[in-house]
């Protein structure tokens, strides 16, 4: 079998599985509101989907898009998601002898992508309550060079849950406009943080931001997403668009409709994520060796150090699996720190998070921290 073979059975075996609980790839499970469905199911009705979308996307999402980011002098150019923006602005963007400037941990993803345009992909530490686990604009200016292009930054951050505070975005902002490099902001999880600042709002003319509606709005099936920007930046990156065609109408619908809604519904959902990290955070309380780096964490899940305990998280990703429970461990997000923390989702049914809190104590109880020697693959 081929990797991909190999990668695509191992998620449909977990597809395929009965009542897994679903709590390592940051979706949203969430009922959604009536609107969001209604809308899509009458783009269904209506046959709407015969037609090809326009390329970059129905005005009304557009519109809504920029709203929601305040960055009105900005285009939004609908996707298949954030992973083909991120695909889009890698491939145009670098080119062999640029730097891609990034962290450790990350969302590989993109690194890959960037690595596959010929690009050097660097990667600063960044997993330290020094830093309060984010790359900070003093770490970030240590490690430009005249080869930087681009500066990728999940912010709020996969893995770690850390937000960037607007004072830091400005002068993130700064440095990339001194090195004359882009800045990629991947918001995925905005919604999800206190306060968030887009950095399209501060450096229009070289900041990027990829947006999601898999998390906030649970739209992660419908894969549907953007990149905002300023026009002149969307000119370069729509001379080659893989996204041609335009994107799922009935997606375009649904997106559309959660955010005319969003006011009505998202505080509940926010709350409730909330309330779910506070009660997998008095259950990891109780056991030794596990803390949350950041919390409340900015996204919707909570990242668990596990390095006082003596377990190594894939491990327990493995034991939880035992009890279908599916967790992501740091192997995943990160080279340097992989082993010493996972993630666990928030935006799921009660009763995952009850699972959840019943099955880890048993497995920290039944078993012994031994050494253990990690898959090679990165999923
Ligand atoms: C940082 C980050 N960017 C992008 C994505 C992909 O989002 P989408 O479902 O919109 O492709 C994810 C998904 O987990 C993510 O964590």
């Amino acid at each position: 079998m081929y990797p991909f073979q190999e990668r695509n059975e191992y998620f449909q075996e977990l597809f395929d599985k009965k009542d897994l609980a679903v709590m390592g790839r940051n979706t949203n499970h969430f009922p959604n509101a009536p609107e969001i469905k209604e809308a899509m199911i009458s783009a269904i009705m209506a046959e709407e989907y015969h037609n090809y979308a326009p390329p970059c996307g129905i005005r009304e999402l557009q519109e809504l898009i920029l709203k929601d980011l305040q960055a009105p002098g900005c285009y939004a150019l609908i996707t298949n998601g954030a992973t083909e923006a991120l695909y889009q602005v890698t491939r145009v963007l670098l080119h062999e002898g640029d730097d891609l400037v990034s962290t450790d941990p990350s969302y590989f993803i993109t690194h890959n992508f960037a690595k596959h345009s010929g690009a050097k992909v660097v990667e600063i530490p960044i997993y330290s309550d020094q830093n309060q686990y984010k790359l900070t604009p003093e770490l970030l200016e240590n490690h430009i060079t005249p080869k930087t292009k681009v500066i990728y930054l999940v912010d709020p951050n996969n893995p770690l849950g850390s937000c960037l505070t607007e004072e830091e975005i400005v002068r993130i902002c700064d440095v990339a406009k001194k090195a004359g490099a882009f800045f990629v902001q991947d918001c995925t999880y905005k919604d999800f943080a206190d306060s968030h600042f887009p950095a399209v709002r501060y450096y229009p003319e070289g900041a990027i931001a990829i947006y999601s509606l898999s998390k906030s709005c649970g739209l992660a099936g419908m894969r549907i997403g953007a990149i905002v920007s300023h026009p002149s930046v969307i000119d370069q990156l729509t001379r080659a668009q893989m996204n041609n065609l335009g994107s799922s109408l009935v997606a375009q619908r649904g997106a559309t409709a959660a955010l005319k809604t969003k006011e009505k519904w998202f505080k509940a959902v926010f709350d409730l994520e909330r309330r779910h990290q506070s009660v997998l955070r008095e259950m990891f309380g109780q056991l030794h060796g596990f803390f949350p780096v950041v919390y409340p964490s900015q996204t919707n899940f909570l990242t668990i150090d596990v390095s006082g305990s003596g377990f190594h998280p894939e491990f327990l990703s493995i034991k939880l699996l035992e009890k279908n429970i599916q967790v992501r461990h740091g192997g995943y997000n990160s080279r340097l720190y992989g082993n010493r923390f996972f993630r666990v989702g928030s935006t799921v049914p009660r009763e995952w998070i009850d699972r959840f809190c019943t099955e880890f104590p048993r497995i920290i109880k039944e078993n012994r921290p031994t050494p253990y020697e990690p898959a090679k693959k990165l999923f």
